[in-house]
């Protein structure tokens, strides 16, 4: 069955926004729920957060990254198919004071949803949203500040807004006194490992999305295995998000990259046939 899509918009020069039909997606998802999309017939199978879902639509925020992504962005406007919702949602209730923090596409997509419904559970939601520079930032209109109770958008270089990476200016947050009693990140791997290491010293509960390469999305190939406290887990159905705390870093850092050489020739064919950009 074919998507329709709805809006495509540029959020900046590398990322999109995409809003598609997607009417059984939409109505069953919940926060930490993410997609399949396969964009084309017997197109490869890829993860996508899921920002919104809503009047039968879902919106998600994509990097223009490889073959599929940007064949995306240049050429298409259906989806040969919309999958989900996939993966294991977050626990929603009232924590008290929660941090939801993010640094990258996927990340943003998490922070909205999960601000969203963790507000609406009566939570004290502050979000941190952190972009490289000014020029990186996303228009207003998709961003988490309408879905939270304090906003704190950043800039690493200071361009606009606080000056910082997310992890510091939480950290300066903790050293001051102030009360978090739960942590939610996505987004950049390393930072969420440098997280976990500088909540871990504040004994903070820290739930972060952890994206591996996911082939079925089923349970059935392995592929996207991460392991937790020791035991080995799949991202596609037991996550994407996992404890920060109990997760075995090295290996989930490593696995994402298992395929570069691949992705560069699918890629070079690609922008042969005039695709891709
Ligand atoms: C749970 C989850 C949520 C995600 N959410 C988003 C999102 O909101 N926005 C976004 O832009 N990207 C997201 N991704 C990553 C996204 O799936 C890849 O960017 C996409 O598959 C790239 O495909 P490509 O053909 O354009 O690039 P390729 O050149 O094929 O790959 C580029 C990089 O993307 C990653 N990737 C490629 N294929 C897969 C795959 N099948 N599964 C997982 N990662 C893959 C790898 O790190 C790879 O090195 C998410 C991944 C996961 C696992
Ligand atoms: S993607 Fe195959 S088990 Fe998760």
């Amino acid at each position: 069955m074919s998507h329709k899509i709805t809006r495509k918009m540029d959020l900046n020069s590398d990322d999109f926004y995409v809003e598609v039909e997607a009417p059984l997606v939409a109505e069953r998802f919940r926060a930490g729920n993410f997609t399949i999309l396969m964009t084309v017939p017997h197109g490869e199978r890829i993860p996508m957060s899921i920002m919104k879902a809503e009047d039968g639509k879902i919106s998600m925020f994509i990097k223009k990254l490889g073959k599929t992504s940007r064949e995306l962005y240049k050429e298409l406007d259906t989806f040969e198919n919309v999958i989900g919702p996939m993966g294991k949602p977050i626990d929603i209730k009232n924590y008290g004071t929660v941090v939801v923090a993010s640094d990258l596409v996927c990340g943003h997509a998490e922070n909205y949803a999960i601000c969203k419904a963790l507000k609406e559970a009566g939570n004290k939601v502050i979000s941190y949203q952190t972009f490289p520079t000014e020029k990186e930032i996303y228009p207003e209109e998709v961003l988490a500040n309408d879905v939270c109770d304090e906003f704190h958008l950043t800039t690493e270089d200071g361009s606009k807004g606080e000056e910082g990476h997310y992890i510091d200016l939480l950290e300066e947050r903790l050293e001051n006194g102030e009360k978090v009693d739960i942590v939610f990140a996505g987004g950049s791997l390393p930072n969420l490992k440098e997280l976990g290491e500088m909540t871990k010293e504040y004994n903070i509960p820290t739930i972060v999305t952890v994206r591996q390469i996911m082939v079925d999305a089923s349970g059935m190939c392995g592929a996207c295995r991460v392991f937790v406290d020791g035991e080995m887990q799949l991202a596609c159905i037991d996550g994407p998000m996992f404890d920060a705390h109990k997760i075995d870093w090295g290996a989930a850092l490593r696995r994402p990259k298992m395929y570069a050489e691949m992705e560069k020739v699918a890629l070079e064919h690609c922008k042969e046939l005039g695709r891709c950009e």
